[in-house]
Formats: structure tokens, C-alpha cells, sequence
């Protein structure tokens, strides 16, 4: 699997957002069971198999793609004997350094009125979610609090990278008390969306979870790190036990992930109260899973589909309350 590496804003841009979108239709093309890419043809004949490839089930292939592409061959390679070998798995990032490009999204409600900073309710334990930079990637969108519900300024930091030992800039909070932060709702261990990934707000960060009906699934694990670190909510993944830490970049408290949240940039106009989507730093971006519903089997999921990019306009969703049972 290719994964795309997002850098800092002084990190050299080597990819902009149409090579994204490109990138993503290969990589749908390739998994396609009518059009698998064929790695046994591709170790042997090398670059011309592929480009032969790109020409007859992405696009044609001009001279800027074809550099592009010669680019990415190194990562290509990797995924394709990932997929040759099987329990082999072979993450290496293509030589990308940073992505720039991205969409200016304004966020909207469900009627398309532009969502006002200052009316989002604090810890709220609603799963709130818009997609972005492509349909179909969910993003959670949350004002954060202490436990005593008053918004906490979130600060820049920088996050750390357990798979790499890298490091990125997490830019901070926005919004009137700049608690309002978004991040990537696909979890980075193998990809599980809303619900099984959530915001565990502080009223539910507290050792009674733990003998708490499903689907509230916080371990005695998360608790012991949301401590440790002096936080008082959490991301917590209920596929495998992932913990994230939403004060702090999305930042890994407890594995099996490897990898932070990626970080939707947000920026907010203090004139109008709205606020935009403008970028995306982290580590990697996946599709979403089949139908937006994890399988059994959530690393096929991740390699399904993909969307289009989403435009001026991103909706913001309320979908669920998955503590109040409805
Ligand atoms: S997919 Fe989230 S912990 Fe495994």
C-alpha cells in the first residue's frame, strides 16, 4: 500500500492536489479485481508495463505524468510485491515530501448554511463528521473542553510519528477560543470509520466505561493513557483498542495504530464566525471503507473505492450519539 506522506508548510511541495486525485484513481484501478494490476508483468517488463497500464485504465499518459509516475515507481514497487507476496507487508512512502492544493472548503450544515464556530456545542459526544479532501473521507469535527465543559484552547505541537520516529507540525485550535480542532475519522491502524471510531467526551473518559454497555468500549489501557497524559477525552477505536489524543494533534496514546490522525487544517473568519477546510497535515490518507461500513475484513475496505474531491462546500453531519443508545 502507498502511502502518501503530507509534510510541513516549509517541507519542498513535490505533489499538488490533481496529482492526488491521479494517485487515487490509480490505486482504485490496481486493487480493481476487472482491472488488477499485474505484478508479475510489471517485475518483469518494469516502467513500460505500467505506464501501458496508466494509458488504458487511468488516463493517457503525457510527458508530465510519465515523470510522475517514474517518481512514484519505488512505491509502486513496494505495494506490488506486498500484493505478490502474501503476509508480506511493505509500507514505503513514494518520494512525495509534502501535497499542496488542497480545496478551500467552507463548512455547511445539512441545508448548506455555513456552520458558525462559536454554536458548536462543547464535548459534545455526537459524532460530527464532514468530508474532506475527497467525498467519502470522513472527518470528525470537535470543540473541545475540560471536564467541566468549558472550551480548551488547543495549542500548536508538534506529533509525533511512532511508525517513522518523524515529526509534523500540528497547527492548533481555531474558532473564538480556538478549541475547535478536525481530524481524520478513519482510524490509521486499519481503517475503521464512525461508529467503531468515536469521540469519547470527559463525562465518558472514566473507569465506569469499562462495565459500560457496547458500543462503549474504552479500555482499561486508554484509560491509564488519557491519565497519563492528562487529557481529559479521547479517540478511541473500538475495532482494535487505537487511542488518539485530540488535545495534542490527534497524537498516538496507545497502539496498535502507528500512525496520528491526520489533521484537517481549519481556518476560521473571526468576521463571519465560519469556518473553512484549507489542507491536511499527517501521515497517510485512506479511502473510506466499503459503503462507509467497516467489514470483517477492514484492510479490504481501505482498498474499495474513492471519491472525488469535495469542493467549495463540505457538509457537516450530526450522525450519531453512540452513548445514548439511539
Ligand atoms: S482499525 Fe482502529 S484500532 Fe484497528
Amino acid at each position: 500500500m502507498i502511502k502518501i506522506r503530507l509534510g510541513d508548510k516549509d517541507e519542498k511541495t513535490v505533489l499538488n492536489y490533481s496529482d492526488l486525485v491521479f494517485i487515487k484513481r490509480l490505486l482504485a484501478k490496481m486493487r480493481d479485481p476487472k482491472t488488477r494490476f499485474d505484478g508479475k508483468e510489471f517485475v518483469s517488463k518494469g516502467e513500460d508495463y505500467l505506464f501501458n497500464y496508466v494509458n488504458k485504465n487511468v488516463g493517457s499518459v503525457d510527458e508530465k505524468r510519465r515523470k510522475f509516475l517514474k517518481g512514484l515507481i519505488f512505491g509502486i514497487a513496494a505495494a506490488t510485491i506486498a500484493a505478490i507476496i502474501p503476509g508480506v507487508e511493505v509500507i514505503v512512502p513514494p518520494q512525495v515530501a509534502a501535497i499542496s492544493g488542497f480545496p478551500k472548503s467552507l463548512l455547511v450544515d445539512s441545508s448548506g448554511n455555513p456552520i458558525k464556530a462559536s454554536e458548536i456545542p462543547v464535548n459534545s459526544p455526537y459524532i460530527v463528521l464532514f468530508e474532506y479532501p475527497m467525498t467519502g473521507e470522513p472527518n470528525f469535527l470537535l470543540n473541545l473542553g475540560d471536564s467541566s465543559g468549558k472550551p480548551v484552547e488547543v495549542p500548536p505541537t508538534k506529533v509525533f510519528v511512532p511508525q517513522t520516529g518523524d515529526t509534523y507540525d500540528f497547527p492548533g485550535g481555531v474558532g473564538p477560543n480556538k478549541s475547535i480542532v478536525a481530524y481524520s475519522a478513519i482510524c490509521q491502524h486499519l481503517g475503521c470509520t464512525p461508529p467503531y471510531i468515536h469521540f469519547y467526551p470527559p463525562q465518558y473518559v472514566s473507569p465506569s466505561q469499562l462495565a459500560a454497555p457496547e458500543p462503549d468500549q474504552l479500555t482499561a489501557q486508554a484509560l491509564l493513557a488519557a491519565k497519563q497524559a492528562k487529557v481529559p477525552a479521547l479517540i478511541h477505536c473500538d475495532c482494535h483498542g487505537s487511542t488518539y489524543d485530540p488535545y495534542h494533534g490527534a497524537a498516538v496514546l496507545t497502539g496498535p495504530t502507528q500512525r496520528p490522525l491526520p489533521t484537517v487544517v481549519l481556518e476560521w473568519d473571526s468576521s463571519t464566525d465560519y469556518l473553512y477546510a484549507v489542507g491536511s497535515v499527517g501521515v497517510a490518507i485512506y479511502p473510506e471503507g466499503a459503503n462507509g461500513v467497516p467489514s470483517s475484513n477492514p484492510k479490504a475496505d481501505l482498498d474499495n473505492s474513492f471519491g472525488s474531491p469535495v469542493g467549495n462546500k463540505t457538509t457537516v453531519q450530526n450522525t450519531q450519539n453512540p452513548f445514548s443508545g439511539s
